[in-house]
């Protein structure tokens, strides 16, 4: 409806800069309805439609569909008293419809690009039907594979997690927040989600400063950085005070140290779960504390609705505050364009939505994702013409668990699975047989007869096996880490029938396969690929492609060595053969496939590793060449990766750390030069005074293949102290 009068407000008008639109739009609203735009609700219902009607809503999550979208925007637009639109979003992790590999699984890529691609074909898909924001990229570090949301983010180290973050950043925002094919990106769950004590989903989360700023934050600073409009704050209860009432992180970090000038929203109810933390009394309590925290939206909690003018007569909260959270939540309606054009062409929409170029895009992203783990006696890549393939398990005609989960409007009618992709690989001459042979979960092993009967008919069997989509993400901890059900038992019994295996896993965290990893000649590890699962998987297996993925998190041996990560502190006693250190006597010492671990159907050879200076000053950067030669048969992809050891320092320093990677593809034969350049800054640590330093001293340089494959190394040393400031 707008305001009646032919003369356009300021606030309507977009010739006008933001920031007066803004100051002019609040000065016409109630407190109720600047109360009604830190609120949002999930789904649709008459009640929200009248609170929409009254101004009471300023957010929806879980709509979607382009006339919905547009038929719900009208009723805010048109029908209040002010027609500010409401802002629309959504979980589009890992793609709207066309579903791509979950975020470990693009993490897996090493492939920023890939990962900046696909969340900007999201952002497309999802914008074209009226979703402007994204409740993503979860960018929680994850050292526990029991905590099932470890499968939505980038895995264990805070440089990959931060490149990864900067990359969805720019993906989902694209160039322009007003774009018709942006969403504004809300980095989560801000912060240290990933941390919960036993890998156990929403469980306390109680670290130090140091492990909080050095492990868990870069990644959301990345993000900010990047310009993220918006951030989740999280669940946990960090160091005593959740994540969701603690000014620490949302105003002195996120705000004085970082100058983040978007708008924090709740996760899920997660103001009115103050009350189940023991830190409020009632809901007035928990607005008040999240509100004056830093919290600016409350997401389905219903409580900033139900309290805030009550807390404001009483004087516990300032209209200010009020009116400085309405203006971040304004500022980012307004740069989304949202009062210039509220609606969506429904017939754009079909356009772009799954188009050629989408589906292609998630084939490439399906391919880079897959690591190969394993591959005694090159087994793999198979021939296309080979004789007969016996296709076994659970997951190798399975719709649903390539699309992993939160996928967003993914439809399994739309997944190419296993079976149907190495159908259409093999040649036309190829038997291709399928068994079943048991479910991902229960006892019943009565397909067993049956697979290995198929097994014992056929040249080479694939085993596909691993996790059902619901056995990660949201509230979806496991605490064991092997094959679910009696898959491990399918495997073992098919591996009586002496016929070659392959095994290919399906799974959303790093599973303790260590009996496969013993016996089977090769393993692939393919994550939730995605809508185009079977045909990249088959690309894989037939040498179409060849893999070239890296692992962004650690496989243990079993569940009882959890934590295990690579970028691990040395200890006075580090893991040795000898008894007096620190290991258990009951499993090796070592992980199962380590961080960084991926091969390829070719060969690299390292060489020539260059450091320059070696004697580093303050004004400084140290610059790292090194030659890599393809010495196989045929192209591949090679992640380099840069690993850093500060030998000694104030405080203890990781055995090392990630400081720089390069996905590149070289042809038979080819040499490429890599370079990399370290600054100070990247080699800086909190000392024992938490003052962010780089000490002088020696430091050494670790250039491989894997965290644990390191093919070349070098030293450096720092000349003298240098500090930098926090922010
Ligand atoms: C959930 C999740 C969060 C998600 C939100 C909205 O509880 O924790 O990641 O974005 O609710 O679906």
């Amino acid at each position: 409806m707008r305001e009646a009068g032919n003369v356009k407000p300021i606030y309507l008008d977009p010739s006008q800069p933001v920031d007066k639109r803004i100051e002019d739009l609040l000065s016409r609203m109630t407190l109720e309805e600047k109360i009604g735009q830190l609120c949002q609700y999930s789904g649709f219902t008459s009640e929200y439609e009248k609170m929409i009607m009254e101004g009471r809503i300023g957010s929806l999550l879980n709509v979607f569909g382009a006339e919905e979208t547009n038929r719900i925007q009208k009723i805010a637009v048109e029908k209040t008293r002010l027609g500010i639109p409401l802002i629309l979003g959504l979980d589009v992790l890992h793609g709207y419809k066309t579903i791509f590999p979950i975020p470990l699984g693009l993490a897996s890529t090493w492939d920023p690009d890939i990962v900046r691609k696909t969340a900007s074909i999201a952002a497309a898909e999802a914008a074209a039907e009226g979703i402007r924001w994204t409740f993503a990229p979860m960018v929680d570090i994850a050292r526990d594979p029991r905590w099932g949301r470890i499968a939505e983010g980038a895995g264990e180290d805070p440089y990959l997690g931060s490149v990864m973050a900067k990359a969805y950043v720019e993906g989902f925002q694209g160039r322009e927040l007003s774009d018709l094919s942006a969403m504004v990106a809300c980095p989560k769950h801000y912060v240290a989600y990933g941390g919960a004590e036993g890998g156990r989903d929403y469980n306390t989360v109680d670290i130090s400063e140091r492990t909080l700023r050095e492990v868990y934050l870069p990644p959301f600073k990345a993000a900010v950085e990047a310009g993220a409009g918006t951030i989740m704050s999280a669940f946990n209860d960090l160091n005593g005070i959740p994540a969701s009432a603690n000014p620490f992180t949302l105003k002195t970090i996120l705000r004085d140290e970082w100058g983040f000038e978007g708008f924090v929203v709740s996760d899920w109810n997660a103001i009115g779960e103050l009350i189940n933390h023991g830190i409020a009394g009632d809901i007035f309590e928990a607005a008040e504390k999240a509100l004056k925290a830093g919290v600016d939206m409350d997401m389905q909690g219903d409580v900033y609705r139900r309290t805030l003018i009550q807390l404001v007569k009483d004087g516990r909260m300032s209209e200010e505050r009020i009116n400085e959270a309405v203006r971040r939540i304004l500022k980012i309606k307004f740069k989304l364009g949202l009062f210039e054009r509220p609606y969506v062409d429904p017939e754009r929409a079909k356009r772009i939505v799954k188009c050629k170029e989408h589906i292609e895009a998630a084939l490439e992203a399906a391919r880079k994702s897959i690591v190969l783990l394993k591959n005694d006696g090159s087994l793999l890549p198979l021939r296309r013409d080979i004789e007969s393939i016996a296709v076994i398990g659970p997951l190798a005609d399975d719709r649903e668990a390539p699309l992993g989960p939160w996928s967003c409007l993914g439809d399994p009618r739309d997944v190419v699975t296993v079976l149907e992709g190495i159908k259409s690989r093999a040649s036309a001459e190829t038997r291709v047989l399928y068994a079943k042979g048991c479910d991902v979960d229960g006892e019943s092993i009565e397909g067993f007869k049956e697979a290995v009967e198929v097994a014992r008919r056929c040249k080479v069997a694939i085993l596909v096996v691993g996790e059902s989509r619901d056995m990660s993400g949201e509230a979806a901890c496991r605490a064991f880490l092997g094959l679910p059900g009696v898959q491990e038992e399918l495997v073992k019994t098919v591996y009586e029938a002496r016929v070659p295996i392959v095994e290919v896993l399906m799974n959303g965290r790093p599973l303790s396969i260590s009996w496969s990893a013993e016996h089977i000649p090769a393993i692939v590890e393919a994550w939730f690929p995605g809508i185009q699962a079977g045909y990249a998987i088959a690309d894989v297996l037939f040498g179409n492609y060849n893999p070239g993925g890296k692992l962004p998190a650690t496989f243990p041996h079993t569940v009882g060595q959890v934590p295990i990560y690579y970028n691990h502190k040395n200890t006075g006693r580090p893991p040795s053969p000898d008894r007096w250190t620190s290991k258990y006597l009951d499993i090796p010492y070592t992980p199962l496939f380590p961080f960084g671990h991926g091969l390829s159907y070719t060969r690299f050879e390292y060489s020539d590793l260059e450091i320059s200076p070696r004697e580093v000053e303050p004004k400084d950067v140290v610059k790292i060449k090194l030659k890599v030669k393809n010495i196989g048969d045929r192209e591949g992809d090679e992640v380099v990766q840069l690993y850093v050891n500060d030998v000694v320092a104030s405080v203890t320093r990781p055995v090392k750390e990630l400081k720089g990677f390069k996905r590149i593809t070289l042809k038979p034969g080819e040499e490429k030069t890599v370079e990399f350049v370290l600054t100070l800054e990247m080699l800086s640590f909190l000392n024992h005074e938490m003052r962010r330093v780089v000490e002088p001293g020696l430091f050494k340089v670790m250039v491989g293949s894997s965290s644990e494959d390191i093919r070349l190394t070098g030293t450096f040393t720092v000349k003298n102290l240098v500090e930098f400031p926090w922010k």
